[in-house]
């Protein structure tokens, strides 16, 4: 089924200029970039969208790294796109990430590890209402 999934380039991967890189991954994988938008994100703006991890130890952590420089917010669609993006992004921790995958082939450990993906077609939609408009978004 066709749907759309919600993606971050982080800020360790927009300084090493791998955003062409990873974007050759992703339409590679066959999804297709319906929405893409550069901007340094507000540390407002990263607190509300990780507020699920507000608790956890490394909280204050991702907010920072989030915020040290630019990410490019994504809306991907294709079909499974949520689990395809998953599947393709490889594990959180990029020690644990198989061959080939987005983290394994560029992240630099758990907190900078390159790509952000939405975790359930619910929280996608929720994710690309923080950061995108309808009209933004061209299938
Ligand atoms: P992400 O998919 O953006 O969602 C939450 C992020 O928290 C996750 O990717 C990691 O970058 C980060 N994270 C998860 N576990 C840790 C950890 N133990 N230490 C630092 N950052 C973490």
């Amino acid at each position: 089924m066709t749907e759309r999934t919600f993606s971050i380039i982080k800020p360790d991967a927009t300084r090493r200029n791998l955003t062409g890189k990873i974007n050759a991954v992703i339409e590679g994988a066959g999804l297709r970039i319906v929405a893409q938008r550069r901007i340094h994100m507000t540390e407002a703006q990263a607190k509300t969208f990780y507020e699920v991890h507000k608790e956890r130890p490394f909280y204050g952590e991702l907010v920072e790294t989030m915020t040290s420089a630019p990410v490019v917010v994504q809306v991907l669609e294709g079909d499974n796109a949520m689990a395809r993006y998953r599947e393709i992004m490889g594990a959180t921790n990029p020690e644990q990430a198989a061959d080939g995958t987005i983290r394994k082939l560029f992240a630099l450990n758990v907190g900078e590890n390159s790509v952000h993906g939405s975790d359930s077609v619910e929280n996608a939609k929720i994710e690309i209402a923080q950061f995108f408009k309808d009209a933004d978004i061209v299938g």
